[in-house]
C-alpha cells in the first residue's frame, strides 16, 4: 500500500523540493498530498511528481485560517484513513524592524507559522494516535535557536513552533508517533521575495551562504521515519545553534551584523 503523506507549503521552495525528492525516491510507493493556496503553482508541482511516478492529490487552503485548515482535513478524511507523514512546513516571513511591520504582517506570521501549523499538528495529531503510528516533520529554522535584528515575529514563531514540537514529542511518543524540527538557514527560495523580505543576502553570504532547497528535501527524505529529534541544514549550523545557547550576547552581536 502507498505511504500518505501530507505536505504543506508545497507550492514552492522547500515543500515543493520535499515533493518532488519523494517522487524521485520512491515513485508510486508515495501518495502525496499537496496544501497551498496557489492552485496554478500547486498543480505544476503535482503535474511534476506525477510524471515523477507518485500519485498526487491537491487540496488549496490558506493555513493562516482556522476554518480552512477544518475543511482541509474534513476533505483529507474522505479521501484517506491514515497519514504516514506530515510535513508541516508552509510558512512565511516579513523581515523589517517591528515599527515598520504592518498589522496584517505580524498577524500572517503568527497565523501561518504559529496557529496553522499547530492546527494541522492536532488534526494529524488525532488521525496518528487513532492509527498507532506515524511521523509529523515541522520546518522550524536556525531562527528557532537564534536572534536577529528585522526577524522579530519571524523568530517568535520560530521559537514557538520548535517548543510547540518539543513538547508535542514528548505527549504522542506512547502512541508510536515521531516527531523532528528542521532548523534551515538561508535556503534560495521565494521565502527571500523582495515584497516580503528587505534581507541583503550577501552580508552572510560568507559565514552562512544560502543553500539551494533540494539540500533541505535531501535531509529530510533521510530522516523520514526515524526517530532524529531535530536536524540542521546544513548540518554544521548545530554549532552557531548551541553557541547561542551558552554565548548570547556574544552570538547576538555576531548575528547583528549580518542583517
Ligand atoms: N528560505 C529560507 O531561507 C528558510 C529558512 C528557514 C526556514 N524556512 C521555512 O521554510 C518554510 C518554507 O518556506 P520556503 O523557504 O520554501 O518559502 P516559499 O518558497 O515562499 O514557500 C512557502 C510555501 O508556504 C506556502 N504558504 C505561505 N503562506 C500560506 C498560507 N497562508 N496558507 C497556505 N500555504 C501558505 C506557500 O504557498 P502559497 O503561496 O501557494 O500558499 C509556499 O508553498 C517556511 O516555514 C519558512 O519559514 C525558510
Amino acid at each position: 500500500m502507498s505511504k500518505n503523506i501530507l505536505i504543506t507549503g508545497a507550492s514552492s521552495g522547500i515543500g515543493k523540493a520535499v515533493a518532488l525528492e519523494f517522487a524521485k525516491k520512491d515513485g508510486s510507493k508515495n501518495h502525496l498530498i499537496l496544501v497551498a493556496r496557489n492552485q496554478a503553482k500547486l498543480e505544476l508541482v503535482a503535474e511534476e511528481a506525477r510524471v515523477l511516478g507518485a500519485t498526487v492529490s491537491t487540496f488549496i487552503a490558506d493555513l493562516g485560517k482556522t476554518a480552512d485548515i477544518a475543511k482541509l482535513f474534513t476533505d483529507l478524511g474522505e479521501k484517506v484513513e491514515t497519514l504516514d507523514l506530515v510535513f508541516n512546513n508552509a510558512g512565511l516571513g516579513f523581515v523589517k524592524e517591528v515599527h515598520l511591520l504592518s498589522d496584517d504582517e505580524i498577524e500572517q506570521i503568527i497565523d501561518v507559522n504559529v496557529k496553522g501549523m499547530m492546527l494541522v499538528a492536532k488534526k494529524a495529531t488525532q488521525m496518528m494516535i487513532k492509527q498507532g503510528y506515524g511521523h509529523i516533520i515541522f520546518t522550524s529554522s536556525l531562527a528557532g535557536y537564534v536572534l536577529l535584528p528585522t526577524w522579530s515575529v519571524y523568530c517568535a514563531s520560530k521559537w514557538g513552533i520548535t517548543a510547540f514540537a518539543n513538547v508535542l514529542r514528548q505527549e504522542v511518543a506512547k502512541h508510536g508517533i515521531k516527531v523532528t524540527t528542521v532548523h534551515p538557514g538561508p535556503v534560495k527560495t521565494e521565502f527571500f521575495d523582495p515584497n516580503k523580505a528587505d534581507v541583503d543576502l550577501s552580508k552572510s553570504a560568507k559565514t552562512m551562504p544560502a543553500i539551494p532547497a533540494s539540500d533541505v528535501s535531501a535531509a529530510i527524505y533521510k530522516i523520514a521515519y526515524t526517530d532524529k529529534q531535530r536536524i540542521f541544514c546544513p548540518p554544521s549550523l548545530v554549532v552557531a545553534a548551541e553557541a547561542f545557547r551558552f554565548f548570547p550576547n556574544f552570538m547576538q552581536k555576531m548575528f547583528a551584523k549580518m542583517t
